[in-house]
C-alpha cells in the first residue's frame, strides 16, 4: 500500500469518526428535529410538523388531548350522571361525568386531573371560572368521576365569601346539569409496574391516590402498594368503607389512617391506626426496608414535612412525587441549592417587581410567588391556562410540553423558565 492510500483511509476514519461524534452531539443538544427539519427542507422535502423528540414524550406518559380515541382539544360539554355523598359530613361530594356527544371517554393515567370551565351567574360570568379536579377513580370505566370538598372561608377570616366552585358545584350542580370540560392532563400520575409505592394523601388530596390505588388493584396486580390516609377524624373520612374493603380484599394494599383529632366515638385500630399526622416517622416506622416510589398529595404544610423528610431520609429526587392543590408549590432542597448559573433579570410590570432569576426556581410563576407576585393559578401544569402571562420582552422556555396553547406573546409561568432577560405583565 501507497503512502498516499495509507494516508487516505487514515483521513477517513478520522472524518468517518468527526460525522459519528459531531451527529451524537447534535441528538444529546436535542437539536436532531431542526437539524432534520433544515436537511429536509434543502432537499425540498416537507418536514414533519411534530417533532420527533415531542413524539418521544408522548410515550413517557405526557398526554396529549389532541389524539387518541375520545380524546378532544378545547371544551367538551359533559353531562352529570350522578353526584353522590362521600363522607360523613357531606363536605365532599362525588360528580360522574359522561360525554354529553355519546362518544368516546379519552384515556387517562392515575393520578391526572379534569379541567372545568364553569360560568357562576354574577361571579366570573364571562365562563372565566377555572378550576382543576383530579380523576379519583381509576381509568378505563365508562365515566370519569371527579370528588370536591366544598372549601369554606378561611377561619380566621369568616366575613369572606366561600371557595367559589366548590361551593357551586355542591349547591348548584345536579344530575343531568352539563358542564364544559378540558381533557384529562397533568404529570402527577402512577405508571404502571411493579415497583412498590407508597401513596400519601392528606385530606381531599386522597382524590388522586384513588384513582392510582383502584387503578394498581384492578390490574390484578401483585404491586406491594401503601396508602397513608391523614385526615382529622370520621366526619372527614372520605369514601372509608370502600377504602376499608380494598384493604380486605388485597394482601398487597397495606392501608394506615391517621386521624389528628379523633372523635369521642371513633375508634383506633377501627377506624384508623395512628394518631396523630402522617409524618416521616410514621413512614419510618411502618415501611419495610425497601425502595419505594412516594406520591404525595395534600396540604401544603404536609408537603412541606414530608418532602424533605424524605431527602433526609436518602430517598432519591426521582423517587419523590408530589401534587399540590393550589397555590403550594414547595421548593426541593436539592433544586434550590443548585443554582443553575443562569442569571437573567426579570420584571413583573404591573406590580413594579423586579428581582434576579438565577435558576434556583423551578418555574416562573414559583419565581413571582416568592418575590411577592401574584399570578393566578389553576394546575400548575400547563393544562388549564389560568396563569396565562403576557411577555412584553425576551422569551421563555417550557419545562414541559403545556397542554393549553397560549395566545401569541403570552406564556404560561406554571411550566416555564426565561431564556433571557424578561418583562412580563403581571
Ligand atoms: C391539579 C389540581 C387538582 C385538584 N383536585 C381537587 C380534587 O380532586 N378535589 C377538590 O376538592 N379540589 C381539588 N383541587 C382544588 C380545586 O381546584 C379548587 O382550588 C378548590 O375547589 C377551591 O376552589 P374554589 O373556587 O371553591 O375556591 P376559591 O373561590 O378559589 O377560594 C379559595 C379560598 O379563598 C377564600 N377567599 C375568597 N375571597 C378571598 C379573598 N378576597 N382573600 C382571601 N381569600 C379569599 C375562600 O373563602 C376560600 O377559602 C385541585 C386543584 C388542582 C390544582
Ligand atoms: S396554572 Fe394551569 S396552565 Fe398554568
Amino acid at each position: 500500500m501507497s503512502p498516499l492510500t495509507l494516508f487516505g483511509y487514515i483521513f477517513l476514519g478520522i472524518l468517518v469518526q468527526v460525522v459519528l461524534f459531531s451527529a451524537l452531539a447534535i441528538v444529546r443538544h436535542m437539536k436532531a428535529y431542526q437539524f432534520l427539519q433544515r436537511f429536509l427542507s434543502g432537499l425540498g422535502i416537507r418536514p414533519p410538523e411534530e417533532s420527533p423528540l415531542d413524539t418521544l414524550k408522548d410515550v413517557s406518559g405526557f398526554t396529549d388531548t389532541g389524539s387518541g380515541p375520545g380524546s378532544w382539544k378545547g371544551l367538551r360539554d359533559f353531562r352529570v350522571s350522578s353526584k353522590v355523598f362521600e363522607d360523613k359530613d357531606k363536605n365532599i361530594c362525588s360528580f360522574c361525568l359522561s360525554p354529553f356527544d355519546g362518544g368516546a371517554l379519552a384515556n387517562y393515567q392515575p393520578g391526572q386531573f379534569l379541567t372545568f370551565q364553569l360560568d357562576i351567574p354574577g361571579k366570573g360570568g364571562d365562563g372565566s371560572l377555572v378550576r382543576c379536579y383530579s380523576l379519583s377513580d381509576g381509568p378505563g370505566g365508562d365515566s370519569y368521576r371527579v370528588s370536591i370538598k366544598r372549601v369554606p372561608p378561611p377561619t380566621d377570616r369568616p366575613e369572606l365569601p366561600p371557595g367559589l366552585s366548590s361551593n357551586h358545584f355542591h349547591d348548584h350542580i345536579q344530575k343531568g346539569d352539563v358542564l364544559k370540560v378540558r381533557a384529562p392532563s397533568g404529570h402527577f400520575f402512577l405508571e404502571r409496574g411493579s415497583s412498590p409505592v407508597v401513596l400519601i394523601g392528606g385530606g381531599i388530596g386522597i382524590t388522586p391516590m384513588l384513582s392510582m390505588l383502584s387503578d394498581t388493584l384492578n390490574n390484578n396486580s401483585n404491586r406491594e402498594i401503601w396508602l397513608f390516609y391523614g385526615v382529622r377524624n370520621s366526619a372527614e373520612h372520605a369514601m372509608k368503607r370502600h377504602i376499608e374493603e380494598l384493604a380486605k380484599e388485597h394482601d398487597n394494599f397495606h392501608l394506615r389512617v391517621c386521624y389528628s383529632a379523633p372523635k369521642q366515638w371513633d375508634k383506633k385500630g377501627v377506624d384508623y391506626q395512628h394518631k396523630g399526622r402522617v409524618d416521616i416517622n410514621l413512614l419510618r416506622l411502618s415501611l419495610p426496608f425497601r425502595v419505594y416510589d412516594f406520591y404525595i398529595c395534600g396540604p401544603r404544610p404536609m408537603l412541606e414535612s414530608i418532602v424533605p423528610g424524605l431527602e433526609d431520609w436518602g430517598v432519591p429526587d426521582q423517587h419523590i412525587h408530589y401534587e399540590a392543590f393550589g397555590p403550594a408549590s414547595i421548593n426541593r432542597r436539592a433544586r434550590k441549592q443548585e443554582a443553575s448559573g443562569e442569571e437573567f433579570t426579570v420584571t413583573f410590570a404591573k406590580s413594579g417587581v423586579t428581582a434576579m432569576w438565577d435558576g434556583s426556581e423551578d418555574t416562573l410563576l414559583d419565581f413571582a410567588e416568592s418575590n411577592g407576585v401574584e399570578i393566578a393559578s389553576g394546575c400548575r401544569a400547563g393544562g388549564c391556562g389560568s396563569c396565562q402571562t403576557e411577555i412584553s420582552e425576551g422569551e421563555v422556555a417550557y419545562t414541559q410540553s403545556p397542554d393549553f396553547d397560549p395566545e401569541p406573546g403570552a406564556c404560561l409561568p406554571c411550566v416555564s423558565r426565561p431564556k433571557k432577560n424578561l418583562v412580563v405583565e403581571a
